[in-house]
């Protein structure tokens, strides 16, 4: 039966946490509070909207429609600043590994983020090519662990999603896999990523004989 290959892309193909960290603390350091990379573990997966609201309750800062949407475009700004100096070289260890051996057995592969600004970052590393089927933070409504990334995803690849394998670095990622009934792949940290079907540190660990199974 056909199956289908789906990627988160913050995290997993890509460490732009970092980028994103950076851009919120700057925010957050000029509006008189600071952000930890610890508080930084909750944005993950989460929306730019979600992340506004999550970093307001944090400094206790109340705000108008007017200044929250200010406060979001300035934040996009300054991560966009980070994402235009981006190459190849901040690809993941082994993604393309992986991305070429699922090509070479023809099977559809897809992206499932959260993000916005998907197109412009895989464009940027190089790694557009690969992918089938793009459903990013511009197509959804419902944000992950809601299964609906994953499901258009799915849906798009024409496969049913029974068949669909998604490799996530996000809690509320692999929530969303398993909510859309699919084979979920952890990727990081096994005590945090307590849910997934399968767990790996990165693709490094990630044998071809593993690949071919998910393919059986
Ligand atoms: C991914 C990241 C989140 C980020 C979200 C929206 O899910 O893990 O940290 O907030 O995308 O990204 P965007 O590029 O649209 O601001
Ligand atoms: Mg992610």
């Amino acid at each position: 039966e056909k199956k289908g290959f789906i990627f988160d892309l913050d995290g997993v193909i890509v460490d732009t946490a970092k980028y994103h960290y950076l851009a919120w603390k700057k925010l957050a350091n000029e509006l008189g509070f600071d952000f930890t990379l610890e508080q930084n573990e909750l944005f993950k997966g989460v929306s730019r909207k979600r992340c506004l609201e999550i970093l307001l309750e944090i400094g206790k800062v109340n705000a108008s429609r007017e200044q929250f949407d200010r406060w979001m475009v300035e934040k996009n700004k300054d991560y966009l600043d980070y994402i235009e100096k981006m190459d190849a070289s901040e690809i993941l260890p082994d993604v393309p590994r992986v991305l070429e051996f699922l090509k070479n057995k023809k099977v559809p592969i897809a992206l499932g983020s959260a993000s916005k600004n998907a197109r412009p970052i895989l464009e940027k590393v190089g790694l557009l090519p690969f992918f089938d089927v793009i459903v990013d933070g511009n197509n959804v409504t419902k944000a992950k662990p809601d299964p609906e990334v994953f499901l258009i995803a799915a849906s798009n690849l024409q496969v049913v999603p029974q068949n669909c394998v998604v490799f996530e670095d996000a809690v509320a990622g692999i929530k969303a896999a398993n909510n859309a009934i699919m084979t979920s792949i952890g990727i990081g940290d096994s005590n945090t990523l307590t849910e997934a079907n399968y767990n790996f540190n990165d693709f490094t660990e990630m044998t071809d004989d593993f690949l071919n199974s998910l393919l059986q």
